[in-house]
């Protein structure tokens, strides 16, 4: 029997450790623990298994990517403002070659037009912006369909 293919990588990048000390409007109240324990929880109820990550440092946000052959099956990611200019992780997000789904806590269309852009959108099956931590839920659910669909 294939193993279920059901292993989510949830990568979260630069400053987002600092989620609770940021703008509350833009972020949200919750910290970065309290975040990655409601999507644990979502994630369980798609009978999705989830690994968290989080870096500040570019190079190993880099070397996770590459670290995730044969260790999971999709990547929910927030890369915070390295989305928008950061070429080495766009390029480590190709070769790991996993269903990714770009999620912002803050509508980044909405706000400065630098953070408009995103070197990762077209190598992500969905980006979802501007929805706070319910984001992350329907990031996972997207990713679920995903490895259904891949696996059927
Ligand atoms: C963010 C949006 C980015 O523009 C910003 O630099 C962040 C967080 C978000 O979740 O809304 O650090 O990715």
């Amino acid at each position: 029997m294939t193993p279920a293919r059901n292993r989510v990588e949830v990568m979260h990048g630069v400053n987002l450790n600092q989620l609770g000390r940021r703008d509350p409007l833009l972020y949200g109240t919750l910290t970065l623990a309290e975040l990655e324990r409601q999507i644990e929880q979502d994630a369980r109820e798609l009978g999705l298994v989830t690994r968290f990550f989080h870096t500040n440092h570019e190079g190993a946000f880099v070397e996770r990517l590459h670290a995730l052959d044969g260790e999971a099956d999709a990547i929910l990611l927030n890369p915070g403002s390295w989305t928008h200019y950061a070429w080495a992780i766009r390029d480590a997000l190709e070769i790991a070659a996993l269903p990714a789904v770009e999620v912002h806590l803050s509508d980044v269309q909405r706000r400065e037009p630098w953070r408009r852009v995103s070197v990762i959108a077209d190598l992500c099956v969905a980006t979802i912006s501007g929805l706070g931590p319910a984001g992350y839920r329907d990031a996972l659910a997207r990713l679920q369909s995903e490895l259904e669909r891949a696996g059927t």
